[in-house]
């Protein structure tokens, strides 16, 4: 291994997500990471030693009592050579062992011998995710240090649906990064962020809503606070699990309307001295009900044919606008735009309207056309392709997992702020 490589210590739980494990050693090394892999027991029966051996270029470690080993490499050794552990998938069981302190096999003896950052990306049936013993292990590792990774919502392996699925190995690299470039450029700055979709009632049981996932604004959050930032994050309803933001010290509002999103904004803002940054990535549902039903509204038969019923709208409060025109506007404030056509045009068009510094252009329509060419792409995907337009210009940015571009955002941020600190700086003189 080169002397400057960082190296990653990979210790691969037994999960179906392990089959996973390859591409992310892959995609570590080009990353630049030296990548040692160590299989449990059970990962042995999900992916091949001689596998992760090749695509790792390196030995593959898997037993706890086997002499050469521990002559070679005891477990104390796996850890000390390691800049970082990661645990990925990491097992309900694996999981627990690590937050009861148990060492019975060379992957856990190894974590607890550790002395290095861990970060774990979880994966489990969604009911063993939820079961109070994981929530109480997953509590004890964040309080002692842990970093967490995900789980993601999806569909399962056994065939369930829920949160449990090993976060994307792309993400996970992204998360790595962020602990490794754990040079606090942000700290102690005060970072608010909008994420997420509104859904407005129409009555008891109906609303209209749109299909933001969430992940970019959660992305950021998570790189932001990997850099030290002071995050607030004001997130409309998604199956995002918030149990590794919580861990990193992210103070999180749920919100379901626009009006309530623009209300917690508001509350933030009087809160807090001032915002450094606000980024407003949720997508906030343009209209809502002019009169919300107090019952469900009912179908209405007019010449023996049920008649639709007429909806009259209402504009909703424009939360990135509002913050542009707030006495306390935060110093950078950035916005992003969904767009489907004319995507450079009409998002600089949308950071003069709005007052924004930065505008975030995604496209987000359905380049396959698969479905008909109407349904968003981006939205709900792990994947992102922006264009950063200031009043410099445009930058096109090239496809990367929306972990990736909050990295990448992340920076930009720390870097204009340090730029923004010389002028005035240099104003002052
Ligand atoms: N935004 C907001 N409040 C709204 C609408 C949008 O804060 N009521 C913010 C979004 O969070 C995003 C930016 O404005 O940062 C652009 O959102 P987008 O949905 O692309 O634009 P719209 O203003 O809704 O314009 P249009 O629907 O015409 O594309």
């Amino acid at each position: 291994m080169a002397e400057q490589q960082k190296r990653i210590l990979l210790i691969i739980g037994g999960g179906i997500a392990a089959y996973k494990t390859p591409e992310l050693v892959r995609g570590l090394r080009s990353s630049g990471f030296a990548v040692r892999p160590l299989l449990t027991a059970a990962a042995e029966q999900f992916v091949s030693p001689l596998s992760l051996a090749s695509v790792a270029g390196d030995k593959v470690y898997q037993n706890l009592f086997d002499l050469n080993d521990e002559a070679e490499m005891g477990h104390i050794q796996l850890s000390r050579q390691a800049d970082m552990i990661v645990v990925a998938p990491a097992s309900a069981d694996l999981l627990g062992k690590m937050a009861q302190g148990l060492a019975n096999d060379l992957a856990s003896a190894t974590l607890l011998a550790s002395n290095k950052p861990i970060l774990v990306a979880p994966a489990m049936n969604v009911q063993m995710w939820h079961h109070p013993a994981t929530v109480r292990n997953m509590a004890q590792l964040a309080q002692d240090g842990v970093h967490i990774m995900g789980p993601e919502t999806g569909d399962m392996a056994c065939g369930e649906y829920g949160l449990g699925r090993m976060s994307e190995p792309a993400d996970i690299i992204a998360a790595i990064i962020n602990l490794q470039n754990l040079e606090q450029t942000l700290q102690g700055k005060k970072i608010l962020i909008t994420a997420g979709p509104t859904h407005e009632p129409l009555d008891p049981v109906r609303y209209i809503a749109n299909r933001s996932s969430g992940k970019q604004g959660y992305a950021l959050a998570h790189a932001i606070a990997a850099r030290g930032g002071d995050v607030h994050l004001i997130s409309g309803p998604t199956n995002l699990t918030t149990t590794d933001l919580l861990a990193n010290n992210v103070d999180i509002v749920q919100i379901e309307t626009a009006q309530q999103m623009w209300d917690a904004v508001q509350a933030k803002l009087a809160e807090t001295d001032l915002f450094d940054v606000a980024i407003c990535t949720a997508a906030v549902a343009d209209w809502r009900a002019q009169t919300i039903a107090p019952h469900k509204i009912k179908s209405e038969i007019k010449k023996g044919k049920k008649a639709a019923p007429t909806l009259e709208l209402t504009a909703n409060p424009d939360i990135l606008a509002g913050l542009a025109a707030h006495k306390k506007r935060p110093s950078l404030l950035i916005g992003f735009a969904a767009e489907t056509e004319t995507i450079t045009a009409h998002a600089t068009d949308k950071r003069q309207r709005k007052q924004c510094d930065w505008m975030i252009a995604n496209d987000v329509g359905d380049k396959s056309g698969a479905r008909g060419g109407v349904i968003g792409g981006v939205m709900g995907s792990d994947m992102n392709c922006v264009q950063l337009i200031s009043a410099a210009g445009c930058e096109q940015w090239q496809t990367m997992s929306k972990a990736e571009v909050a990295s990448a955002l992340a920076d930009k941020i720390a870097e204009k702020i340090t730029l923004n600190l010389a002028d005035e700086i240099g104003g002052a003189l």
